[in-house]
């Protein structure tokens, strides 16, 4: 049975840039485009053009410099964030105006002071405008993790009849549970007239820790594209990682779905976004982290050493990684110690492992980390020399 398909929709440049202190500017926008669009993403969300001079000149450009993803602009349901957009996204070979509005009980009471109905008659003549200038509307409604799933699926429905391709379910506040995200999905699927005509999407905030975990129960669920960022980077505590959610579909093939990512160039790639936004990958972040494939415990090296996947469910190189790392600490064992030695050039009998053991672990009580050149010493000082 071929897999199925899921869309890879990119925010990096529009919601992930929102974090303070992570601003691009053109240049470094088009130099991320160009990346994303060697990733493989379907979709890459350009900026929100009425926001300022210099985000309509990103998507501008953007829109001139991508040939094959879909390039889409943010706006609010109002007439002149559409135009902006429209505007912006004219060179595009595949634009898609994304537009919307709050439709959770919080949003409509307190945000517009409206009513269910008027957010309604918003909601779908924002996406009726949207069309009078391109043919790939995407509609959100914000907050969608908390609006009730009845309320909900009439929105849905209603911008469906006025023509959105693509309906955006975001979690925006990241509240959901995965089942609840889940079982969200599941109705509008079940539930709204017309939803074969359109594609439902994720997007999910961070907030619990649960934005991978919910977009993956959205697919399980029907969703065909999942929204995301390199690095989870986003408002507060960030959007879905796109690399957690490629790689938790490239690593169960028994769910069936598969994405138009080259994995190999996840690495590169996120070092990059780290780079230009001047945001360091936490440590132990998963997949692209240094830490994601280091090994520091004597017990899991000696199983590495054994045999890689004993402690490793992904083959570094799937993800651009040269290979694992074997890091000399404290709690390093005896064949961690010969395996490092030999890496660098010394091939130690059993004698000579036991005689410097002791040794190097006074080392890396008082180092943390036993660098390679340490170690060199402290072989050469016992005269232990390279083969
Ligand atoms: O999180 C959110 O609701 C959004 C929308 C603007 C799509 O980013
Ligand atoms: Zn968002």
């Amino acid at each position: 049975m071929s897999s199925t398909r899921i869309q890879i929709f990119d925010t990096t440049l529009r919601d992930g840039e929102q974090v303070p202190g992570c601003k691009l500017n053109t240049n470094q926008k088009l130099e991320l485009a160009e990346a994303l669009e060697a990733l493989g993403v379907d979709v890459i969300e350009a900026g929100f053009p009425i926001s300022s001079p210099g985000d309509f000149a990103s998507v501008e450009e953007i829109s001139k410099l991508i040939k094959n993803a879909t390039v889409c602009g943010l706006s609010r349901s109002v007439e002149k964030d559409i135009e902006a957009a429209a505007a912006a996204l004219k060179y595009a070979k595949h634009p898609r105006i994304h537009t919307g509005i709050g439709t959770s009980e919080s949003h409509i009471r307190y945000k517009f002071k409206s009513t269910p109905e008027q957010i309604l008659e918003r909601a779908v003549a924002a996406v009726k405008y949207a069309k009078q200038f391109v043919e790939d509307v995407e509609f959100y409604a914000e907050d969608a993790g908390r609006t009730d799933n009845v309320y909900l699926a009439r929105v849905i429905e209603a911008v469906v009849a006025a023509g959105a391709t693509v309906l955006n379910i975001p979690d925006t506040t990241g509240y959901c549970l995965p089942e609840e995200y889940g079982a969200k999905i599941a109705y509008l699927r079940d539930n709204v007239k017309g939803i074969e005509k359109a594609t439902l999407s994720t997007h999910c905030h961070n907030d619990l820790g649960l934005a991978t975990a919910n977009s993956i129960a959205g697919v399980q669920s029907g969703a065909r594209q999942v929204e995301c960022t390199i690095n989870g980077i986003g408002e507060r505590a960030g959007n879905t990682a796109l690399e957690e959610v490629v790689m938790i579909l490239k690593q169960h093939p028994h769910l069936n779905f598969e994405t138009g990512i080259n994995s190999r160039l996840l690495s590169r790639t996120s070092q990059l976004v780290s780079e230009k936004m001047g945001v360091l990958i936490q440590p132990n972040k998963a997949i692209v982290g240094s830490n994601a494939f280091a090994h520091s415990s004597g017990i899991h090296q000696d199983g590495v050493i054994k045999k890689r996947e004993t402690y490793e469910i992904i083959d570094p190189m799937d993800v651009g990684v040269d290979h694992s790392s074997i890091v000399l600490t404290a709690r390093s064992g005896r064949a961690a110690l010969a395996f490092k030695a030999r890496q660098i050039g010394f091939e130690l009998t059993k004698n000579e492992l036991d005689s410097v053991y002791e040794q190097f672990l006074s080392l890396a009580d008082a180092k943390k980390e036993v660098q390679e050149d340490d170690l060199c010493q402290l072989l050469e000082k016992n005269s232990i020399h390279a083969a």
